[in-house]
Formats: structure tokens, sequence, C-alpha cells
């Protein structure tokens, strides 16, 4: 049987993450968060002192950086590192390895990889652009900024981290624009996308919106 692919793309912190794996769950398909794959490279690179801008040495890190994903865990070398690719230090930098036209041809190929053969729900940038481009449903989430950032702060505030909202907004902004205006698979929406303004909805209202799309087309 063909497998079915659910792409969700968006924003930083517009929820994709939180729909995409509930979705996954409830749908019993499995979930890939393809932000995690850049954040766990840029958190190798910067623990390796690799300057942000030397692309060469990006690419050996690359090379020598196992990085694997079981069960919503993150794992580079075998040691676990989900709190660290969270952190405001990587937030800050995974643009910029996100923009190296090398790096996102290998995560593109073990993204595609991961789904040829289960059904995924997906969750990233370029998912419904460039990834998954005949997945069976595409969603583009999107809230507005105050709420994304507000989100985002009581996440971290949650974990016991100690932020501040501004700069989290900042970092938000400053990160979309990055990814908005690179040249190599840029965060759009595909025209076959269907958008959904997540500001003043809550997940489970989403969610339902999402499986009442896909039974249309299943
Ligand atoms: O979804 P996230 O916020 O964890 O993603 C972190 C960064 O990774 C995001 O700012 C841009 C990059 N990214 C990307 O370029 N393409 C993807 N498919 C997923 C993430």
């Amino acid at each position: 049987m063909e497998a079915i692919q659910i792409a969700i793309d968006g924003p930083a912190g517009a929820g994709k993450s939180t729909i995409a794996k509930e979705l996954a769950y409830r749908l019993d398909y499995t979930y890939i968060d393809t932000g995690a794959m850049y954040r766990a490279l840029t958190y190798a690179v910067l623990k390796e002192n690799v300057k942000i801008d030397d692309i060469p040495q990006i690419l050996e890190v690359t090379r020598n950086t196992e990085m694997s994903f079981k069960k919503g865990n993150i794992f580079i070398n075998d040691i676990l590192v989900n709190n660290e690719v969270r952190s405001i230090v990587v937030s800050q930098n995974v643009s910029y390895i996100a923009r190296i036209p090398e790096i996102r041809e290998i995560l593109v190929d073990i993204q595609r990889r991961i789904a040829s053969n289960q059904n995924v729900v997906m969750d990233g940038r370029d998912i419904g652009t460039k990834v998954l481009p005949d997945a069976k449903l595409k969603i583009f989430l999107t809230a507005s900024v105050e709420e994304r950032a507000n989100r985002r702060y009581s996440e971290l505030i949650l974990k016991g981290l100690d932020v501040n909202l501004n700069d989290i907004k900042e970092e938000i902004i400053t990160r979309d624009k990055m990814d908005e205006e690179r040249s190599c698979s840029p965060l759009k929406a595909a025209d076959d996308s269907i958008k959904i303004d997540t500001t003043d909805k809550t997940v489970e209202e989403v969610i339902r919106q999402i499986i009442f799309l896909l039974n249309e087309r299943i």
C-alpha cells in the first residue's frame, strides 16, 4: 500500500511540532521533526567551536556526526540532547546552518528516505514545497508573532529556563526573515497547501480540522 504523507510547514512557533506530534499519535503515523535535524547539526557544529560560516568545516562535522531520533528523543553520537537543541543559542544560529545548500541536500535525502515506506506527519519549512511535493495533505500553519512568542516563552519557562519575552520575539522575527529570504528552499507555503491560522484556535480544533481535511482525501 502507498505510504501517506502529511506535510506541515510554517514559521517559528506556529504550533507545528505540537500539532504534528499529536496528529501522528492519533493516526498512528510516524512523526518527523525536520527542524530537530537542523538543530541537532547546529548544536554539534557549535560544540566543536566551528565558525557558523565555515562551510567546509561544517560539512566535516556533519560527516562525523551520527544523529538519531527515537520516540521523540534526539541523540547525537548516542548522547541525549533534547534540551540542548532547543536552547536560545541554537535557535539563534540554526538558520545559518539551514541555508547551506549542501546541508539541505543531505537532510532532505534522509527525510525522503524515512517517508518513503511508512505513513508520516513531517513538519518543517520546505516539506510541502521540496521534501514531499506529492504529500497527500499539505498544511501551512501560521499565528501572529505575539502569540508565537508567548507560546515559546511559556514553553521555555515551564522547562525552568530564564528567558525574556522580548528576546524571544526578536529571535523569532530574525529567524523567520532568514528562513524566508534564503535562496535554497525558503520558508514558503506550497501553492496547494491549506493555510490555518492558529492564533485563536486550540490544539484540538486544529487537529480536528486537519483530520477532517485528510478524511476528504483518503
Ligand atoms: O521547526 P524549528 O523551529 O525547530 O526549526 C529550526 C530551524 O531549522 C528553522 O528556523 C529553519 C530550519 N529548518 C529548515 O530550514 N527546514 C526545515 N524543513 C525545518 C527547519
